[in-house]
């Protein structure tokens, strides 16, 4: 097959890279030019995709900026960002362009299959006209499909092969197709009823996420009233084999999906007066949690008698998750601006963000800062990092993801 991806970012490009492992002509089309210079020259900046999985596929995987070449494909997969405007609304523009630059060369017998996480109606209602501006009819001339990613960045123990596939066609053919198209690459697809079916599903999987971080976050809170120590509580709880699923306690949440996705069913249950209340009261409570935080380390300065305004205060891990060097949505942003605010001497340690360039920060050198830190905050618990030399160098620490419960020390604090 010749397998087109339009967007090679955390999402497009793995899948373009397993297309090509499994023997398949790959065509990447992106509109940033410096991405596409970079993997021309074999520089992956995707950290599920090193440069040498790359370098393995190089013949048979051909990033571009040029169109033609998509209109050369069986199948074209939709991979491009969908944010959230500035009022929290779905913002489709880059796929109304990706999909507008797609009808100029599409041709029939292709299949087209959006994977961007988006609200249900979208594939429908919202790419379909665009790609019959080709003058091509979905379901009859071409195949249309939707079939969420579930990438998690980061993650080693399930790949793209290995977790399953949901796939919703706009007719039972597409969803065939498209079927047949994803068993090139995953050993098992779940073929849904209905494109929004499909859309609904990954929507459903991020709330699901969202709700309860934001659930451990609020006891997180209470603990800290009631004085108990919330990780053990996490710990006791996961112990449980059944009807219980263990989520953690943190700053806050980041990442591209989950902070942004929800809102995209919000906006969309509006439409239909209704109103997602666990959507809203979740996304208040971990959007508020980097709030909570900064006053945890004020009170933590507090009881050694420093203001945070002049303190030195390193904080340990600004990604929005471990092992990755994704800055989307990360809690850290906020803490930073809003510890700026109070006048803290800032600085920051992530062996994957060599620069937070609006802040003007540059990660500094870990055996260096930790002696010299008034406080040293636990942000994100990079793997590469050892936390018990963190706790015996500094002189105060405020862990915020519990990977010191372990570590009984005078001068180690706990979210
Ligand atoms: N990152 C994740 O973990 C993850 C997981 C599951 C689903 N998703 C969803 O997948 C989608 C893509 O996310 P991502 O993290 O890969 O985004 P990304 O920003 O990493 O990559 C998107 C790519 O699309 C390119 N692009 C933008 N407009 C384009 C256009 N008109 N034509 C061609 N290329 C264009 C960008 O240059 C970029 O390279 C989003 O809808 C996201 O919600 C992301």
């Amino acid at each position: 097959m010749r397998v087109g991806i339009i967007g090679l970012g955390y999402v497009g490009l793995p899948l373009a890279v397993a297309y090509a492992e499994a023997g398949h002509e790959v065509v990447g089309f992106d509109t940033d030019s410096r991405k596409l210079e970079r993997l021309a020259a074999g520089s992956s900046d995707v950290e599920d995709v090193p440069d040498d999985r790359l370098a393995a596929v190089a013949e048979r995987f051909e990033p571009t900026a040029e169109l033609g070449p998509l209109g050369e494909c069986d199948a074209v997969l939709i991979c491009v960002p969908t944010p959230l405007a500035n009022h929290r609304e779905p913002d489709l523009t880059y796929l109304v362009d990706a999909a507008t630059s797609l009808s100029r060369v599409l041709r029939a017998g292709q299949l087209v299959v959006l994977e961007s996480t988006t609200y249900p109606g979208t594939t429908r209602d919202r790419l379909k006209p665009i790609l019959e501006e080709s003058g091509l009819a979905a379901g009859r001339d071409f195949h249309l499909a939707y079939s969420p990613e579930r990438i998690d960045p980061g993650r080693t123990d399930y790949t793209v092969r290995t977790t399953p596939k949901v796939v919703g066609g706009l007719t039972d053919a597409c969803r065939d197709r498209a079927a047949e198209v994803y068993g090139e690459i995953c050993d098992e697809v779940v073929p849904v009823s209905s494109p929004e079916a499909a859309e609904l599903t990954k929507l459903l999987e991020n709330i699901f996420r969202s709700v309860n971080i934001a659930l451990v976050n609020e006891l997180a809170r209470l603990c800290e009233r009631m004085e108990i120590d919330v990780w053990e509580v996490v710990d006791a709880a996961g112990t449980k084999p059944f009807g219980f699923m263990r989520f953690e306690p943190g700053p806050g949440m980041g990442g591209h999906c989950l902070p942004v996705d929800p809102f995209y069913l919000a906006f969309a249950a509006r439409e239909h007066d209704f109103y997602t209340e666990f959507i809203e009261l979740a996304g208040k409570i971990n959007q508020t949690q980097p709030h909570f935080c900064v006053r945890k380390i004020e009170h933590t300065l507090n009881d050694v008698e420093k203001p945070v305004r002049g303190s030195r205060i390193l904080l340990l891990g600004v990604a929005y998750k471990a092992g990755v060097g994704d800055m989307r949505e990360a809690p850290a942003l906020k803490i930073v601006r809003l510890l700026s605010e109070l006048g803290a001497d800032l600085a920051y340690h992530d062996p994957h963000v060599p620069e937070l360039t609006e802040f003007d920060l540059r990660s500094v050198d870990l055996a260096e800062e930790l002696a010299r830190a008034d406080l040293v905050c636990v942000i994100t618990a990079h793997p590469e990092v050892d936390y018990e030399r963190v706790v015996a160098e500094s002189s105060l620490v405020l862990d915020f993801r519990g990977v010191t419960r372990d570590i009984g020390a005078e001068n180690l604090v706990r979210l």
